[in-house]
């Protein structure tokens, strides 16, 4: 069976691609190479000794993305990654990120609407809920008002997805509400790739640790959590990769409950930023320099997922432990820095 994944160099892409072709399944990437790059196909390569076909194209070109479909007749299912992902940037140039994140999206439903059968699993994210209530966060908490453009793009983008399963029946979807993914392939083949400053605490982390990076800055240890810094569910992104075939392998065999529905994907335990910087120093056995900062504007307290859904009605469970995913993310800067 093909598989269609859009942003498949990138990194939780790069890491769906690895699973989906350990599961035999034959896998075709749309990438523009935006915010990754074409040797991410050689690590694919090393880890499953094939080579995954491969298109440079925009999304945002409509005719291109046409065409694709149009020499590609067998696609079985989508897994669309591709977007911007930036939340300050998003913020700087709104319009990028709407057309990046949703302009794109639509392209590809219209696609998938004229097939016959089609099943695609979209990229969401726990940002969806905000500051959420209740802990741990069920799928059913309400989606609270995005705090950027980035943010927006995911709520938006999962109510386009309804809405057209709700008058196209041939079409199957699942948003995955992605918690915070972390790590790299245990081999250390691929990874994630940040172009610039980290956006994610775990890259900073392990690029102030090999000296890319003079200090990490901690912000905020006065919220009210068990060590006052915020607390975030860390899934590590090969138990994520693995997430996205399940959630396939559901629409492919029909046993999906309704053609539109939604999952968390988390680990189910939150982390505070001390104990995520206490596991990189055990892991590395080196001390990380970091400082205590004011809060920054905009973060959320706590944040993490309660799994039940995913781990009954999907069947998918994080096997992985945040020391063993940091384990990853060191060897894995160790490796592209060495
Ligand atoms: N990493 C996270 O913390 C996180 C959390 C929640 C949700 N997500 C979502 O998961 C998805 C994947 O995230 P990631 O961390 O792997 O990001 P990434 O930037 O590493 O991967 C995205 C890939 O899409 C490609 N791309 C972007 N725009 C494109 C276009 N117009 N045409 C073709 N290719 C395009 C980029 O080159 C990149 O390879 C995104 O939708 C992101 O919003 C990520």
């Amino acid at each position: 069976m093909k598989i269609l994944v859009t942003g498949g160099l990138g990194f939780i892409g790069s890491h769906t691609v690895v699973e989906l072709q350990n599961e035999g399944y034959e896998v075709v990437i749309i990438d523009d190479c935006s915010n990754s790059s074409e040797k991410v196909l050689d690590g694919i390569t090393a880890i499953t000794g094939k080579r995954p076909l491969f298109e440079k194209l925009d999304l945002k070109e409509r005719s291109k993305v046409e065409d694709f479909f149009k020499r590609h007749t067998d696609i079985a299912g989508v897994i669309h990654f591709a977007a911007s992902k930036a939340v300050g940037e998003s913020v700087e140039k709104p319009l990028l990120y709407y057309e990046n994140n949703i302009g794109t999206l639509v392209y590809l439903l219209k696609e998938l609407a004229r097939k016959s059968n089609s099943s695609f699993i979209f990229s969401s994210s726990c940002t969806v809920y905000g500051q959420a209530d209740k802990m741990p966060i069920t799928e059913d908490a309400p989606v609270k008002a995005a705090e950027s453009p980035y943010g927006n793009t995911k709520q938006m983008g999962e109510e386009i997805i309804r809405d057209t399963c709700k008058v196209t029946p041939n079409l199957k979807a699942i948003a995955l509400r992605y918690f915070n993914p972390m790590g790299a392939h245990p081999s250390a083949e691929i990874g994630e790739l940040p172009i610039g400053v980290p956006q994610n605490l775990v890259p900073f982390i392990t690029q102030t640790g090999i000296g890319l990076r003079e200090q990490l800055s901690v912000f905020g240890d006065d919220y009210p959590t068990p060590d006052g810094t915020c607390v975030r569910d860390y899934i590590y992104v090969v138990d994520l990769a693995k997430a996205h075939v399940i959630a396939l392998q559901r629409l492919l065999a029909g046993k999906n409950k309704t053609n539109y529905e939604v999952f968390n994907v988390g680990t189910g335990k939150g982390s505070t930023v001390l104990e995520v910087i206490k596991s990189f120093e055990k892991v590395s056995g080196k001390k990380l320099n970091y400082k205590i900062v004011d809060r920054r504007p905009g973060d959320i307290t706590s944040a993490y997922a309660d799994t039940t859904l995913a781990n009954n009605e999907l069947g998918w469970k994080a096997q992985y432990s945040l020391d063993e995913a940091m384990k990853s993310a060191w060897d894995w800067e160790r490796k592209i820095r060495s």
